[in-house]
């Protein structure tokens, strides 16, 4: 039992160590994003830094696939445990009778944000890997505001990006301020943090949301 229960424990460690990791891509893709709002020469330059930097290529891309397959299969493990632990009377299951419903359906939202993330990674990283190593054309550290302007144009595409947006808000609201409790942070800014927690996960996907309604609503015209 004890083995289990370690055993779980450390699931739920690395469950947090690789959400708080993707909470801080969230947080630099955010303010990379937002300059296609306020500052398209700035989205530019930053966009072209980042497809182009062999340490983001090589090395960060690499690392945050990582931390994207990891948490995603430590979820799976981890829901089928906790569905597993509710028909066994020793390990006691805190589910359905006092949990939130954010906090037992976090696979559901998980999975609204991986099937965000296919046609994510269809409309934006295909486009760049079919640019630069299919069609092997040259660098043009201008392209990438209108590249991405153009995207939001169907409004089908604009409303699953928003509605997907949502769920990650939810997703966040529970994991971001549970992956501290999961690590075992319990000192004088508990409160502090689960409050900061909380608000940056309603900030960052209505941030989100606002870049791809502003985009829909102002297309570029030639
Ligand atoms: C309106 C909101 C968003 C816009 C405009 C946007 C835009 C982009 C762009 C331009 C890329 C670059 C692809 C490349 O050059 O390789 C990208 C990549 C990526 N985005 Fe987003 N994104 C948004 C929201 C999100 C959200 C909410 C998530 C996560 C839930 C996300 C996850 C990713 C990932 C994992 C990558 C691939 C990593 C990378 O190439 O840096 N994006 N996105």
């Amino acid at each position: 039992m004890s083995g289990l229960i370690k055993s779980s424990l450390a699931r739920k460690f690395v469950m947090a160590l690789s959400g708080l990791f993707l909470v801080f891509f969230l947080l630099q893709h955010f303010t990379i994003n937002i300059t296609s709002v306020v500052a398209p020469d700035t989205f530019n330059s930053w966009s072209h830094f980042m497809g182009y930097n062999p340490v983001v290529q090589y090395i960060l891309q690499p690392v945050l696939i990582a931390g994207v397959i990891i948490h995603f299969i430590m979820g799976f493990i981890l829901e089928i445990q906790n569905r597993n632990a509710r028909g066994v009377s020793y390990v006691k299951y805190k589910g359905s009778a006092n949990a939130p419903w954010v906090s037992r359906n976090m696979i559901y939202s998980g999975l609204v944000v991986l099937a965000f993330l296919g046609l994510h990674m269809y409309d934006f990283w295909v486009h760049e890997m079919s640019y630069k190593y299919v069609q092997g054309l040259a660098e043009d550290p201008t392209r990438y505001h209108e590249e991405t302007v153009v995207k939001f144009e169907p409004f089908w595409r604009t409303v699953i990006y928003v509605v997907s947006f949502a769920l990650l808000a939810l997703h966040l609201w529970h994991g971001f301020a549970s992956s501290f409790q999961s690590m075992g942070v319990n000192n004088k800014y508990t409160a502090a943090i689960k409050t900061f927690t909380k608000i940056f996960s309603v900030v960052i996907p209505i941030g989100f949301a606002i870049i791809a309604i502003y985009h829909h609503l102002n297309p570029i015209t030639h």
